[in-house]
C-alpha cells in the first residue's frame, strides 16, 4: 500500500461512494436505466454498433467512413494485432479507486482518451463536429479537429467550452494556407497542431472507387477551407478569372450532376438561394481539389513549423523506427503511430506492431500516441501497456453518431473509458502508470 489514493476510498473525491469511478458509473446508470425499460443509445459491444451504424447509414456514407485501402488487410491487422496480446489480471491487490488522468503536452487528460480527427462527418449526421464536440466536452475529453471537418473550426471550439481541443492539419500546396490555418487553431486555443503525414495523396479505396464516391467533391468535409480567410479570397481570384477569361462550363447536366451542385451549395456558408446562383461553391470545390494535401511534404517542410507556430507540434501517421527518430530528433513534441484506421496503405503493419518496435526506439521518455484499432476500453489498456500514452478513438465514436447523434457518441466515448477503468480494476492497476508490460502475454491461444 504505497499511494494512499489507491487504497482508500476516503481520498476518491467522489459523492457515489469509494469503488466509484467511471465504470462502475456507467454500468449503474445503465442498469438503473434498464430498471425503469429504458435502454442505451447505442449497442455496447463494437460489433452491434458497426452493425447498427450500418443500417443508419447510406451506402456512400458507409463505403467512405468503414472502408479501407485495397483488400482491408490493414484494417484486419490493426485488429488482429490487438489479438496476438492477452492481458494477465492481478488479485488481491486491494485497489479501490483508480486515477485515469494523465497530461499530455501540456493538455490535462482525465482519461488517456481523445477523439481522432475524422472527417466528412457530415456522412453520419448533420452538425458532425459541433455535436461530437458537445459529446467530447459532456465527458472532459478532448477532440482533435479534422481539416477535413463539417463545420467551421471556431464553430466547434465554442461547442466544448473549456474542454482542450487539438487541430489537425493537412499540408496544402498553398503555404499561406498552412498558415492561415495555424492561426487558426492558435486563436482558439488548441493545445496541440496534429500534422498528418501518411495522406499526401489519398489511398487506393474500392469501396469508394465502386460508387465513384468521395464526399469533397460533393463539397462534404471542406468546411476548414471554406471557412478561411486566405481560401475564399483564392476561390474568389478564381471565379473572377474564369469570368475575364469567358471560360464556359462544359458541365453535362445530368441528375447526378444536380445532385452534386446541390450538395456543394448546401454545404457552402451562406444562404442556399443566393449560393445556388453563385459559381463559388464549385470554385471552392475545384480549388480544394488542386490545393490539398502536398505530396511534395518532405522534413524540410516540417521543419518550418518551429517558426511557424508556438503551440506543440505533433506528427500523425509515423509507422518506422527511424520516421519516430526522425522527428524527436527534429524537435517536434509527439507523435502518433496510426496507419489512418487501414485507409492508406493495404497490407501496412498494424499499428500496434509498429508502437512495439517505435517505443524501443525511442525509449520510454517522448510522447506517443497510437491509434487504428481501438474498439474498447480492453485495447486502450493493451495500447498502454505496449508504451502508448494516450489513444485516439475513430470509427467508433462516428459509428455512434451515425446511430444515436450527440447522444451515441457520448455513450461510446463513456463505454470505451468505463472498460478501461474496470478493466483496471480487475488487474489491479490504480493509475496509468501502472499498466504495464508485464500484465501483458502474448496471446498463447493465437500463437
Ligand atoms: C479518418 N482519419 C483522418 N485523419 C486525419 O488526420 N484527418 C482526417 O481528416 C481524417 N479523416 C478520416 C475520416 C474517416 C472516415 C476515418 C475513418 C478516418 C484517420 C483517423 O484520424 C484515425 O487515424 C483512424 O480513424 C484510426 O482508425 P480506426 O481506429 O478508426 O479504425
Ligand atoms: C480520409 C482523409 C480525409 O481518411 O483523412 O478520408
Amino acid at each position: 500500500m504505497t499511494t494512499s489514493g489507491s487504497t482508500s476510498g476516503a481520498t476518491s473525491g467522489s459523492t457515489s461512494g469509494p469503488t466509484s469511478g467511471p465504470g462502475r458509473e456507467r454500468q449503474a446508470e445503465i442498469y438503473r436505466g434498464g430498471a425503469l425499460g429504458r435502454r442505451p443509445a447505442v449497442p455496447a459491444d463494437f460489433a452491434g454498433l458497426e452493425r447498427a451504424a450500418h443500417e443508419a447509414s447510406t451506402g456512400k456514407a458507409w463505403a467512405y467512413v468503414a472502408g479501407g485501402a485495397g483488400e482491408g488487410r490493414t484494417m484486419r491487422n490493426n485488429r488482429d494485432a490487438f489479438d496476438r496480446w492477452a492481458i494477465v489480471p492481478r488479485m488481491a491487490h486491494g485497489n479501490v479507486t483508480r486515477d485515469l488522468s494523465r497530461d499530455l503536452l501540456g493538455t490535462p487528460l482525465t482519461s488517456p482518451v481523445l477523439l481522432a480527427p475524422v472527417g466528412a462527418g457530415a456522412l453520419m449526421g448533420a452538425d458532425s463536429d459541433v455535436k461530437i464536440a458537445r459529446a467530447a466536452a459532456s465527458l472532459g475529453v478532448p477532440y482533435v479537429f479534422s481539416h477535413q471537418g463539417c463545420n467551421p473550426m471556431e464553430e466547434t471550439a465554442a461547442a466544448m467550452g473549456e474542454t482542450p481541443r487539438w487541430v489537425q492539419l493537412y499540408w496544402s500546396t498553398d503555404e499561406d494556407l498552412v498558415d492561415s490555418t495555424i492561426r487558426r487553431a492558435e486563436a482558439l486555443g488548441a493545445g496541440a497542431l496534429v500534422v498528418t503525414l501518411d495522406t499526401t495523396v489519398l489511398g487506393w479505396r474500392p469501396q469508394d472507387l465502386t460508387l465513384g464516391s468521395l464526399p469533397f467533391s460533393q463539397g462534404v468535409g471542406i468546411a476548414q477551407y471554406t471557412s478561411d480567410p486566405h481560401f475564399t479570397e483564392v476561390v474568389r481570384r478564381r471565379v473572377a478569372a474564369a469570368r475575364q477569361s469567358g471560360a464556359k462550363d462544359d458541365v453535362q447536366v445530368t441528375l447526378g450532376a444536380v445532385r452534386t451542385l446541390l450538395s456543394m451549395t448546401r454545404a457552402y456558408p451562406g444562404r442556399f438561394l443566393a449560393n445556388l446562383r453563385s459559381p463559388e461553391p464549385r470554385a471552392a470545390v475545384e480549388t480544394f481539389l488542386d490545393i490539398y494535401s502536398n505530396p511534395g511534404l518532405s522534413w524540410d517542410h516540417l521543419a518550418t513549423l518551429r517558426e511557424r507556430t508556438r503551440l506543440p507540434v505533433v506528427l500523425k501517421g509515423v509507422l518506422h523506427p527511424d520516421d519516430a527518430q526522425r522527428a524527436f530528433d527534429s524537435g517536434v513534441d509527439g507523435i502518433v503511430v496510426s496507419n489512418h484506421g487501414g485507409r492508406q496503405v493495404d497490407n501496412a503493419i498494424a499499428s500496434l506492431d509498429a508502437l512495439v518496435a517505435i517505443r524501443e526506439r525511442v525509449g520510454a521518455e517522448p510522447t506517443v500516441l497510437l491509434d487504428s484499432g481501438i474498439r474498447t476500453g480492453a485495447d486502450v489498456f493493451t495500447a498502454l501497456a505496449l508504451g502508448a500514452d494516450a489513444v485516439l478513438l475513430g470509427r467508433p465514436y462516428m459509428y455512434g453518431l451515425a446511430v444515436a447523434g450527440e447522444r451515441g457518441v457520448a455513450e461510446v466515448i463513456a463505454n470505451v473509458i468505463a472498460e478501461l477503468d474496470l478493466t483496471m480494476a480487475l488487474t489491479g492497476v490504480a493509475d496509468l502508470a501502472g499498466i504495464t508490460r508485464d500484465l501483458l502475454v502474448p496471446n498463447p491461444s493465437r500463437q
